[in-house]
């Protein structure tokens, strides 16, 4: 999902979906690390991913510890080669987005504070939206707006694709945090509950956390209105399309 968003827009902007290629694996190779270490026993110590053993139980617990450091570590080589393809200015810009997003104002601080709000009862609304802002908004952002920015795109196209992907980004979590089983999910059902995690159903119920699934996909949808052409519906149809998937 986030390499074909870095894609499109790029796109949508202007440039080539090859010219995004680059940051579109590497934002993934972001992601999957960042999942990698979720799931190790010091995190949210759970044994499938995708159906299948997460990585320290298909291999063992330093593995998936340097399987992340090399994937993060690797994508940033992969975004700065770029550089002998676009402008270098371009490329730095849309390599210190990514950087930000994935990092201590972005992703790892959202894991941070989902670490210090396991186990809690009372965890407000209010930090709930931060938490997800930071570690699972942050990367949906960053995957939009980096393609536009390896475009060339302007200030205001650049906000327009932070608006989507930040709503996209919430869409994606509440979708995510639905109950469903195991064999849906491709990783342990309930295990949100077992750990104490705070979710929006946990929160306001589950149909509730449907009908805002579906408002901040029209909020993802509303701010693509000054796009047009076969790209715009394309990435409207996808964020609408996230409140009902089931994998
Ligand atoms: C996964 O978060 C890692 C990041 C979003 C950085 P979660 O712990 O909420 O997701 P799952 O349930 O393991 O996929
Ligand atoms: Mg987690
Ligand atoms: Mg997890």
């Amino acid at each position: 999902l986030r390499p074909v968003l870095a894609q499109a827009f790029c796109e949508l902007c202007g440039g080539s979906a090859m010219d995004a290629l680059p940051f579109a694996a590497a934002v993934e190779m972001v992601h999957t690390y960042s999942l990698i270490h979720d799931d190790l026993p010091a995190m949210d110590d759970d044994d499938l991913r995708r159906g299948r053993p997460s990585c320290h139980k298909a291999f063992d617990e330093a593995t998936a510890i340097l399987a992340g450091d090399a994937l993060l570590t690797d994508a940033f080589g992969f975004m700065a080669s770029t550089v002998k393809d676009l402008p270098a200015g371009r490329v730095l810009e849309a390599l210190a987005s990514v950087s930000s997003a994935a990092g201590s104002a972005g992703m790892v601080g959202g894991q941070i504070l989902d670490m210090d709000c396991t186990g809690k009862t009372d965890v407000p609304l209010e930090t709930l939206q931060t938490l997800h802002a930071l570690k699972t908004g942050a990367m949906f952002r960053v995957a939009c707006v980096s393609g536009g920015l390896l475009a060339g795109a302007s200030e205001s196209d650049i906000a327009s694709l932070r608006a989507y992907g930040e709503a996209l980004g919430v869409t994606f979590q509440i979708v995510d945090d639905i109950p469903a089983d195991t064999a849906t999910l491709g990783k342990p059902a309930g295990s949100d509950a077992e750990m104490g995690k705070t979710t929006y159903p946990s929160l306001m119920g589950l149909n509730r956390s449907r009908e805002l699934a579906q408002e901040f996909a029209e909020k993802a949808v509303d701010s693509l209105s000054a796009f047009s052409g076969q790209d715009a519906a394309f990435l409207k149809g996808l964020a609408l399309m996230l409140v009902t998937r089931n994998k």
